[in-house]
Parts: C-alpha cells; sequence; structure tokens
C-alpha cells in the first residue's frame, strides 16, 4: 500500500521517516513529481531503478537545501555559482565532477564520474531536504519513458504498490523538467531545454552550446534523453493545421474545430500556462481515447521560444518513433 501524505510538518516527518529507513517517497517540486530516495544508500537509490522500470544506465538528479549542500558534493566552476547564485532555488540542474569523498551512491551518476545537483524552488521540497540533510536522489516519479507526473494522482496512476508513499502538494507551477545543463567541461552544454529558459542562462554565463540529441541512439553524454521519451500511449502528430475526429486535439491558443476530443494548453497562447498543463494533457487526451475510440493526438504548433522550447522538445520526443 502506498501511503498519501498530506504536505504538512507531519506528513514531511513521515516522508523522512520512510526515506531514512530506506524506502521510496514521492513529492512534489516546482517542475515535476519526484520519485526520492536516500542518495547516499545503494539499496535505496537501485530501488528507484526497480520500481520505475528505468534502464540502469540513465543517471538520477541529487537535490539538496541549499547551493552549500551541493557545491559540497561537486566540484563547482566560477559559472556553476553565478547560475546557483542567479537562478537556485529553480529549475536548473548542472551536471559536475564528483568531488572526492562524495558520500553520494555511485549509482546515482550511472557510471559517469559528473553529478547531476539542484536546489528546487518548493516549499514541500525544501521542507524534505532540510529535514533529510543528506541528498535525495529524484527522477521523475512515471514509470521509465511514460510522461512525467504533475499530481500526486498522475503518480498513484503509475506507481502506487511499487513505493512507500506520496506526499501531495497539489499541481507542479512550472509542469516541466529542470532544464539539464552539463558544466564538467570547459564549454558548457545544455542537455535539456526545460522549466528555466536558455535565453535566461545565456544572459548569466554567455553562449551555451546545444546538442541535438533527438535523433541520436549511440553513446549518449546524458543517457536520459532518448529520441522516445515521455511518450503518451497514442501516436503523437505535430504542428498540426485541421483535425479529424479520430483525433484527439492538444490545442495552444483558440482550438481547431472538429476534433473528437480537446485538451487547451492555454486559451490565451501563453506559453508559461501551457508548460503547467502540458502533461496533465497528454494523459487526459490518453483517457479519452479509451472511451471515445480516437487514434491519435494532434498538436497544434507551438512558438519556439523561451519555455516554448522545451515544451516542443518534450512534443518531439513524444511524437518520435518508439522503440
Ligand atoms: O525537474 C526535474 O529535473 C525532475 C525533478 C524531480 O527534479 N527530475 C527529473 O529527473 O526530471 P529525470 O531522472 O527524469 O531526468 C534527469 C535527466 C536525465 O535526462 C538524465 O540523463 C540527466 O538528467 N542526468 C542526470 N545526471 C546526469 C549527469 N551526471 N550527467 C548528464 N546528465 C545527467
Ligand atoms: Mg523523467
Amino acid at each position: 500500500m502506498t501511503e498519501l501524505l498530506q504536505a504538512d510538518t507531519a506528513g514531511i516527518a513521515r516522508a523522512v521517516a520512510l526515506l531514512r529507513a530506506g524506502e521510496l517517497v514521492a513529492f512534489g517540486t516546482e517542475t515535476v513529481y519526484g520519485l526520492g530516495a536516500d542518495a547516499t544508500s545503494d539499496r535505496a537509490v537501485a530501488g528507484i531503478f526497480v520500481a520505475k522500470e528505468r534502464p540502469r544506465f540513465n543517471p538520477l538528479i541529487c537535490h539538496y537545501a541549499d547551493g552549500e549542500a551541493a557545491f559540497a558534493d561537486v566540484v563547482a566552476n566560477a559559472q556553476a555559482r553565478r547560475l546557483a547564485a542567479a537562478f537556485w532555488p529553480g529549475p536548473l540542474s548542472m551536471a559536475l565532477p564528483r568531488r572526492q569523498g562524495c558520500t553520494v551512491s555511485l549509482l546515482v551518476s550511472a557510471g559517469l564520474d559528473t553529478l547531476a545537483v539542484r536546489v528546487p524552488a518548493h516549499d514541500t521540497a525544501l521542507a524534505l531536504l532540510r529535514e533529510m540533510v543528506c541528498p535525495v536522489a529524484a527522477p521523475s516519479a512515471n514509470c521509465s519513458g511514460h510522461v512525467s507526473p504533475t499530481t500526486a494522482r498522475h503518480v498513484m496512476d503509475g506507481l502506487a504498490g511499487r513505493i512507500a508513499a506520496v506526499i501531495d502538494s497539489g499541481p507542479c507551477p512550472v509542469g516541466l523538467e529542470s532544464t539539464v545543463l552539463d558544466l564538467s567541461a570547459a564549454a558548457p552544454v545544455l542537455l535539456r531545454p526545460g522549466g528555466l529558459t536558455i535565453e535566461a542562462i545565456e544572459a548569466v554565463i554567455g553562449h551555451v552550446r546545444r546538442v541535438d540529441q533527438t535523433h541520436r541512439t549511440g553513446a549518449l553524454r546524458s543517457p536520459g534523453l532518448l529520441a522516445s521519451h515521455y511518450a503518451p500511449k497514442l501516436p503523437v502528430r505535430l504542428d498540426a493545421m485541421d483535425v479529424q475526429r479520430n483525433e484527439a486535439l492538444l490545442a495552444f491558443g483558440p482550438p481547431l474545430q472538429g476534433a473528437g476530443a480537446v485538451f487547451k494548453l492555454s486559451d490565451a497562447a501563453d506559453l508559461t500556462e501551457a508548460a503547467a498543463h502540458l502533461f496533465a494533457g497528454l494523459r487526459k487526451l490518453d483517457e479519452d481515447a479509451a472511451s471515445l475510440g480516437l487514434e491519435r493526438i494532434a498538436v497544434m504548433p507551438v512558438p519556439e521560444q523561451g519555455i516554448g522550447r522545451a515544451i516542443n522538445d518534450r512534443l518531439r520526443r513524444a511524437a518520435a518513433p518508439r522503440p
């Protein structure tokens, strides 16, 4: 049985007790719900891979209550410190070399000599991390390859019975995963667009190299970034200019007419609002499909700017050929 905990003092205390005992607890952050484990325990971290049925080669993000704690485990360069000062707590994960003596399980790095660290901007998550003292490794709290959860119910839908508890802190305000930057080499590289825009990052540290990993399948620098990821059950058709009765429509701005079902990401064509609703929308249309006999999700075009880049990244992965 998976316990559903309130995001209050008692709920957080219970979550901490479970995590300290090596159990898995899902918790809300500003981006998506994470599936947390004591990052210093090999056994607890291994449990994450089992619960998610995640391929073992995919490294996890390590969560901290503040930048000082994060930089005790990795070697931070000047750029990392500037970014932390500007954007932490917030939706930015930085991959940096593991510091000698770092007690985080090697499983979290999945064979890399770097560790991705982040300080989430979320009261419940920060309260949990402060009480835990040790870092918490947490991938998104979904089965591997599925859409990330942005509510406690989404977590339960995928992982009930496989994890000890979920703290229900309501819907995640950003709705997309953190931006992942590799700062372990001389030049910074964007590994995953996300909740913090590349424009904001470049305003602080200058040019950041983009690596388009959407079509790569070989040795990935960030192994989680497989072409097909964030996949709903239905096939996905991008940049729809019209829609058919047998299709569900994911609408951006005023919806096209004629779809079998519609989910509105944002009536006002607001990118931030659309990001917050993206994963809930894909899930909702999957659910509608079963009862309405729909065969595909048609997606209206989303502008490639600001957080729209991260939305389009997730949509392209959702539309990519499935393995
Ligand atoms: O917003 C988020 O980042 C959420 C919340 C829970 O914090 N977490 C999340 O974790 O999305 P996950 O495991 O679903 O995605 C982590 C991504 C993967 O693409 C993984 O390959 C990459 O970060 N990553 C983790 N550690 C890395 C490392 N040391 N070097 C390169 N990439 C890394
Ligand atoms: Mg994920």
